[in-house]
C-alpha cells in the first residue's frame, strides 16, 4: 500500500484531495494541524516517528494574505520554517515531495502570462515567506515538484466566489477590482494536478521535477470573475447584484497584489500531460455547486 501525506488536509485543496478518487493501491494520510503542525520540528519529528510515505502533498499554508503584513513570524514559521522542515525530514528517504506555491512571488509588473522560470519578486509578506519556502525546498535538493497557482476557489472554506455569492445576497451593488488580471483556479482541479505529479513521481524515479505552474485556463479580472458568478448563481435564481468596475486603487489592502497574476502552464503541459479546463467552466461547477445544489 503506497501512503501519501496530506498536510493542509482541512484547507480548500486538502478537502479536495481526500474527495477525489484515487487508484487501488494508494491511500491519504490527512492528519489535522493538531497532529501535525509543519512549523514545529517537535510535531513533524513525533509525527513521523516510525512512519514512511510513498510521496507527501504539502497544501498547509498561512493564506490570510493582509493579515502577514503584520503577523510576519506566524507566515514565515507556516510557509517557510515548515517545507524547510519537511524537505529536510524527507530528504535522505528520497521520498517526493509535491509543494504548493502562489503567484505572489511575482511582482506583477510582466506583460505576458509569468513563465516557471521568471525572476520572483513578491510585493508582500505573504509572498515573500511562500518565496522563502520554495527556496528552502530547493536548497534542501529535495525531490520536488513547486506547483505555483493562483486565485484558488471551490464551494469549501473563505475564497472569492463564496464571498461574492454572500455580499452578492446582501447588496444591490457591489464594487470589484478591473485591473489586476489572473488565472482562476479550481481547488478541484489544483489537486488533480497535484495528485497526476504524486503519482508519476512515485511510479517513475526519473519523473521531472522542479517548478511548475498550475491555473485554469484563460485570464480575466476579478470584476470579470464576479460577473460570470453572477451569471451562472442567476440561472439557479441566486443572487445577480450590479457588479461596477473599480481600480486597485479604490480599494485599498494591507497587502499590495500583483496587477499581473497570469501563469503560463505550458512547461506543465510539456511534462507532465496535463491541461487545464477554462476557469469558466471551473467556476461554473463551483456556483452549481454552491447554488443549484449539485454539489
Ligand atoms: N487560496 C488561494 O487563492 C491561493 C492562491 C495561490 C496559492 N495558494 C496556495 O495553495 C495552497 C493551498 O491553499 P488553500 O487555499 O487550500 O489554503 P487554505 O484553505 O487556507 O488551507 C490551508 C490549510 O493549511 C493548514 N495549516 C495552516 N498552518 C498549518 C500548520 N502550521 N501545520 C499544518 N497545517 C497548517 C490550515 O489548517 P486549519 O484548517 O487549522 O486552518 C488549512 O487546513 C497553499 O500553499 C497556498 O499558499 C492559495
Amino acid at each position: 500500500m503506497a501512503e501519501i501525506l496530506v498536510t493542509g488536509g482541512q484547507g480548500q485543496v486538502g478537502i479536495e484531495l481526500a474527495a477525489r478518487g484515487w487508484p487501488n493501491g494508494v491511500r491519504l494520510s490527512l492528519p489535522t494541524r493538531d497532529e501535525l503542525d509543519i512549523s514545529d520540528a517537535g510535531s513533524v519529528r513525533a509525527f513521523l516517528a516510525g512512519r514512511s510515505f510513498a510521496a507527501v502533498i504539502n497544501c498547509a499554508a498561512y493564506t490570510a494574505v493582509d493579515k502577514a503584513e503584520s503577523d510576519i513570524g506566524a507566515a514565515f514559521a507556516v510557509n517557510a520554517l515548515g517545507p524547510a522542515l519537511l524537505a529536510e525530514a524527507f530528504k535522505s528517504a528520497g521520498t517526493p515531495i509535491v509543494h504548493i506555491s502562489t503567484d505572489y512571488v511575482f511582482d506583477g509588473a510582466k506583460d505576458e502570462p509569468y513563465l516557471d522560470s521568471d525572476p520572483i519578486n513578491p510585493l508582500g509578506v505573504y509572498g515573500a515567506s511562500k518565496e522563502a519556502g520554495e527556496q528552502a525546498i530547493r536548497g534542501a535538493a529535495a525531490r520536488a515538484v513547486i506547483l505555483r497557482t493562483a486565485w484558488v476557489v471551490s464551494p469549501h472554506r473563505a475564497n472569492f466566489i463564496k464571498t461574492m455569492l454572500r455580499v452578492g445576497a446582501e447588496r444591490p451593488v457591489l464594487r470589484v477590482v478591473a485591473d489586476q488580471r489572473g488565472c482562476p483556479t479550481s481547488a478541484k482541479d489544483l489537486a488533480g494536478a497535484a495528485a497526476e505529479i504524486a503519482l508519476r513521481l512515485i511510479a517513475d524515479d526519473r519523473a521531472p521535477t522542479g517548478t511548475y505552474h498550475f491555473v485554469n485556463g484563460g485570464d480575466t479580472t476579478w470584476h470579470g470573475l464576479a460577473c460570470r458568478v453572477f451569471e451562472t448563481a442567476s440561472r439557479h435564481g441566486g443572487p445577480s447584484p450590479t457588479v461596477e468596475a473599480i481600480a486597485t486603487a479604490e480599494y485599498p489592502t494591507p497587502a499590495k497584489r500583483p496587477a499581473n497574476s497570469r501563469l503560463s502552464t505550458a512547461r506543465l503541459t510539456a511534462d507532465f500531460g496535463i491541461v487545464p479546463r477554462p476557469w469558466q467552466d471551473a467556476t461554473d461547477e463551483i456556483v452549481d455547486a454552491l447554488i443549484g445544489g449539485k454539489g
